[in-house]
């Protein structure tokens, strides 16, 4: 991987070129196995260029996410893959939100696409469960409500301390993940839709999101649209994941129910996502954090980050090598080459190497 350097604009040429921020703890372990897999997977064609951000970095100089650093990022790349953030040393998470937080924001990022697919019956914990009964996507509001940072505190630290969070729903903003969300399903044949709030308890917010909802699913009438309390979406999906194919919600909520969604496939370990403004910039990751207890241990499962390679493929117009790196994947579970988390005793860089080397001997198209 190159080190941080400005690389000349308008150099895209036939390959593509990925910032990576492997960030904190096992962010850094899962993102050097999920780049030795792509670069397996295509070779020479990906130019890698590695950033430092995240809490070292912010220790050593206060750095969170640099002046200019975004508009560095629309210029000179077409991918960012990213690890993940957050360290002890930093309790305020000061670094973290002003990265990760930051990026979605400022890119505009606003689908957080997390898909939920059961690779093998055995890695649920649900009973009698098969892989077609746990197969949906969360899609996650991914630049305003409870993130926007607005609030404040009154008279902190005293007994009389007030603590405001505004929870921000713009027209714009509901309008276009919902959107977003009725197309992703005409895209890809699926029939239904359930998009969950707390319109009932947040009469002003969600009942924005109640009332796009019902308005815009006129115009999908082969679709299947749902609404549902977000209370009720959790016990759903535990109860019968079967029933779901696409989920729309706010950014909390999707924050909450992708974690659930994901134990329900397996765990944190296995589970990808992807920041996306479609058409631009976007940002691939796994859905978990740096697991500090983890860190530094090579005993991370570096699926998730792999999985969320293959998305970042699948944007760039990839979708050959991205089936290549989850044909793979299927392989190593099947053949239970996996790290604890799922039951096997290999090591984070094991399973990086054994992943590469299928994909290796899997070349796209064969
Ligand atoms: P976490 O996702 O880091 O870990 C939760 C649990 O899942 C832990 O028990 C961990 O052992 C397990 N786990 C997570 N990823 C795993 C993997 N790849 N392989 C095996 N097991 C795995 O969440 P947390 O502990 O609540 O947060 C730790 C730090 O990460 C915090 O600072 C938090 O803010 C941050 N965080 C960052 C992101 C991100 O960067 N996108 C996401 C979530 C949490
Ligand atoms: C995630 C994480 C982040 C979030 C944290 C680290 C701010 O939990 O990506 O799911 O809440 O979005
Ligand atoms: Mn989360």
């Amino acid at each position: 991987m190159n080190p941080a350097a400005a690389s000349p604009p308008g150099a895209k040429g036939p390959g593509k070129r990925v910032a990576v921020i492997p960030g904190d703890g096992i962010g850094v372990e899962v993102t050097r196995e999920a780049v030795k897999v792509l670069q397996a997977a295509a070779p020479g064609r990906l130019e890698l260029t590695e950033f430092d951000w995240g809490a070292e970095r912010f220790l050593r100089d206060g750095t969170t996410l640099p002046a200019g650093a975004v508009e560095m990022l629309q210029r000179d790349f077409d991918a960012i893959l990213f690890g993940a953030v957050g360290d002890p040393r930093v309790p305020s998470g000061r670094h973290a939100a002003d990265i990760l937080l930051g990026l979605r924001a400022q890119l505009d990022l606003y689908v957080n696409a997390r898909p939920v697919e059961l690779l093998d019956a055995a890695l649920t914990p649900l009973r009698d469960r098969s892989p077609s009964d746990v197969n949906f996507i969360v899609l996650r509001e991914n630049t305003e409500g409870l993130y926007c940072g607005v609030g404040g505190h009154f008279q902190r630290g005293t007994p009389h301390e007030v603590a405001v969070q505004e929870d921000v729903n713009t027209r714009r903003g509901v309008e276009r993940i919902i959107r977003y969300a009725f197309e992703y399903a005409r895209r890809r044949k699926l029939s239904r839709v359930c998009m969950a709030d707390k319109s009932n308890a947040l009469t002003y917010g969600h009942e924005l999101w109640f009332r796009v909802f019902s308005e815009m699913r006129g115009e999908y009438p082969d679709i299947d649209s749902r609404h549902l309390y977000m209370d009720t979406l959790a016990m759903e999906m535990v109860r019968d994941p079967g029933q779901f194919q696409v989920i729309v919600t706010c950014n909390l909520f999707g924050d909450i129910a992708s974690d659930l969604a994901a134990q329900l496939a397996g765990g944190l370990g296995l589970a990808p996502s992807g920041n996306i403004h479609p058409g631009r910039l976007s940002l691939f990751e796994p859905v978990h954090g740096s697991a500090p207890e983890l860190a530094g241990e090579n005993l991370a499962n570096p699926v998730g980050s792999v999985l969320a390679s293959a998305m970042m493929l699948d944007h760039l117009g990839w979708s050959a090598q991205a089936e290549a790196l989850r044909h793979c994947v299927r392989a190593a579970i099947r053949a239970g080459k996996t790290t604890r988390d799922v039951g096997g005793n290999m090591g984070t860089r094991e399973v990086g190497d054994w992943l590469a080397e299928a994909v290796t001997a899997h070349p796209v198209g064969s």
